[in-house]
């Protein structure tokens, strides 16, 4: 039986993991908003109509940022009919998803029920079919303290102290053509710079992400993201990326090793924005939000339909194998958080959402939900460079790619290792070499995976897919033996 090997150092070291990895996003897209997060009647429902049960589901989860509103939906979004008394507030067209939005939810309303789930809001501004003024105004009315017409106007609506926004998005995916009011790079990039100076004269505090391109594949990836910064760098602090993958024409394999291609992405636009560094003479750094990630099955799905409030719309069902697939992805952006400071998993409820739940019904778990909130209950502190030795596969897509995927974080009480088992049939027995770390002595594992890999969690069985806990095992001789289930991801604690 083929046997991989990790080795784990601390003299080897990536960089400080930082929270804002595990966050998530809330466009007002499908049932995401309305009848996800926000559900007025609902047994469940908070005073101000959220869902209490969605609302712990989201503490669980452990996301420290949310996004919001859009996604596409910001590109044609006037921030001002979210705000106000709530019979005032219009009724209006959602181009993006050829939806009706009633905006009962704005900005007020999610960004108080952000801070009670424990996250910060990080806002995107429309740069679709507006422009600078009405970002600065949105961040007037959001961070001023009061005494002008805009940030009083937030007061008027009750909400005394500013909200201290403090992540801006200047726009979303403005390269799409899908998107409303797409534009070319130099069309995007003068505006972002305009925008990005006006938002930074109301508060200098706040920290701006541009659209880089809307994901790898697009042809105008990377000269996009180049000519962006060109116009932009010494305004903004990051980069946006986005990557969603499926399963396509049956080929597992491929789909088990996309996070090569998340690495590929990634070493291709920080090479991206540090050749723009170097030709600019610039001191500082660009980072990077990588702030929609996910598996995503729908989205091939016509938006031909009738105007319709709040439709079902991208809600995918996750299986284990897209569990596996989303551990894999939170490995590769561990293994970039040197410089991934921010990402979001898109999205939080219902559309493809880590969350389901049911109008007037339950909320439950998706099985990506798992591996992520271990994750991110997990993965805080120093990220490890682990040495890895492991047989490999071959698949159509990425060439020949190792069967085990691994990142280690220091934490306070030990090690964690973070560990893919990409074969779909057979049990990977791992040595994880520990003799740098004398003082761990003993592991837990846990693992999502092994059984049936198209097995989800539905509104019947919303917990037939669950953490399963391993053997605890000591380590002996600075080596732990441990075996990885096929087609799993797994959680090592070493104390
Ligand atoms: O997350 C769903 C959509 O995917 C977002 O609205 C858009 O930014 C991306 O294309």
């Amino acid at each position: 039986m083929s046997q991989a090997r990790l080795v784990v150092d601390p003299a080897f070291t990536v960089g400080e993991a930082d929270p804002r990895l595990y966050g998530s996003f809330v466009e007002h897209l499908g049932r995401c908003v309305y009848t996800g997060i926000h559900e007025p009647g609902h047994p469940t429902a908070d005073a101000h109509g959220f869902r209490g049960d969605v609302a712990e589901l989201v503490t669980e989860l452990g996301v420290p940022i949310l996004r919001y509103p859009g996604g596409n939906f910001v590109s044609g979004y006037r921030w001002e009919d979210g705000v106000g008394p709530r019979e005032l507030r219009p009724t209006r067209l959602d181009l993006a998803w050829k939806s009706v939005e009633t905006n009962a939810v704005g900005t007020d309303e999610f960004c108080a029920w952000t801070r009670r789930v424990g996250a910060e809001p990080m806002l995107a501004v429309n740069l679709g079919t507006r422009g600078a003024q009405e970002a600065a105004d949105l961040v007037e009315y959001c961070n001023h303290p009061g005494g002008t017409t805009w940030s009083d106007l937030r007061r008027s609506h009750g909400v005394a102290a500013p909200h201290g926004v403090k992540v801006w998005c200047l726009g979303n995916e403005m390269d799409g053509p899908w998107q409303v009011g797409h534009k070319t790079a130099e069309e995007y990039a003068r505006l972002a710079s305009r925008a990005a100076q006006a938002m930074r004269l109301v508060d200098p505090g706040i920290e701006l992400v541009a659209c880089g391109s809307s994901g790898a594949g697009m042809p105008t990836f990377p000269e996009w993201d180049a000519t962006v910064l060109e116009h932009c760098y010494e305004q903004v602090d990051y980069l946006s990326l986005h990557s969603y993958s499926q399963e396509r024409n049956g080929d597992r394999a491929s789909f088990l090793a996309c996070a090569t291609g998340m690495d590929a992405y990634l070493d291709t636009a920080i090479a991206t924005a540090d050749y723009v560094r170097a030709k600019g003479r610039h001191r500082k750094r660009i980072d990077f939000a990588f702030d929609e990630w996910n598996v995503w099955y729908s989205q091939g799905e016509a938006v031909e339909r009738d105007w319709e409030q709040a439709p079902r719309m991208l809600e995918d069902q996750y299986h284990v194998a897209d569990a596996v697939v989303v551990g894999t992805m939170l490995i590769s952006l561990l293994r970039h958080a040197d410089r991934v400071r921010i990402a979001c998993l898109a999205q939080l409820v219902n559309a493809i959402g880590a969350i389901r739940t049911e109008p007037g019904g339950p909320a439950w778990r998706q099985t990506i939900f798992h591996p992520f909130a271990l994750t991110s209950r997990h993965g805080r502190g120093e990220v490890l460079r682990p040495s890895i030795t492991s047989p490999s596969y071959e698949t159509a897509e990425f060439g020949e790619v190792p069967l085990l995927d691994a990142v280690a974080v220091r934490g306070d009480d030990g090690v964690v290792v973070f560990a893919v088992n990409r074969d779909q049939h057979a049990a990977l027995p791992l040595t994880v070499e520990v003799r740098a770390l004398p003082h761990l002595s003993r592991a837990t594992h846990t693992y999502v995976g092994g059984g049936d890999p198209l097995a989800a969690n539905t509104e019947a069985e919303p917990a037939r897919v669950v953490p399963r806990t391993g053997e605890s095992r000591a380590v002996d001789g600075g080596e732990l033996a441990i075996t990885l289930p096929p087609l799993s991801w797994n959680l090592i604690r070493i104390t």
